[in-house]
């Protein structure tokens, strides 16, 4: 009994310091080296395909989208460039976070719908 107490308190005090990233966020990290880092480069700095950074600094990802719903429904309907198609909406989804995670719009450890990333501003 006493040990069940005591792991319990543990956990409870372990928790905020072992802040994980989100499984979403794990998932959106994936997909984006597995669909995306080709033509942007593994860290968003640019790639192949695409010079210019896609998060972060030098990129124009405030400038063009204010707001996850842009990137969100940017994604979704031009990326990957060569067929939109072959992500999910589910994945997009998941990529979005990360992106806006990676510059600083929120944080790794944030899972969100569609409708809470919306309206998240991206400075
Ligand atoms: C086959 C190469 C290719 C792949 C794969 C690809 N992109 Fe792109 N991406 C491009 C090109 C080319 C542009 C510029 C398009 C334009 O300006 O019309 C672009 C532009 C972008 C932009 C806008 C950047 C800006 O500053 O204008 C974002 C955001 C983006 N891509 C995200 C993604 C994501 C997320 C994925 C993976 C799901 C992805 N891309 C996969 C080629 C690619």
């Amino acid at each position: 009994m006493r040990a069940v107490y005591l792991a319990a308190a543990m956990a409870l005090v372990a928790a905020p310091s072992f802040a994980q990233p989100s499984a979403q966020f794990q998932a959106g990290q994936a997909a984006y080296a597995e669909t995306c880092a080709v033509c942007h480069g593994a860290n968003g700095r640019g790639g192949a395909a695409f010079a210019t950074p896609i998060w972060g600094p030098g990129s124009n990802i405030a400038a063009k989208f204010p707001t996850g719903a842009q990137l969100l429904e940017y994604n979704q309907m031009l990326m990957p460039f060569d067929d939109p198609s072959r992500v999910s909406d589910e994945l997009k989804l998941a990529i979005t976070l990360y992106m806006m995670a990676n510059h600083g719009a929120l944080r790794p450890e944030a899972s969100v719908s569609e409708a809470e990333i919306g309206p998240v501003a991206i400075r």
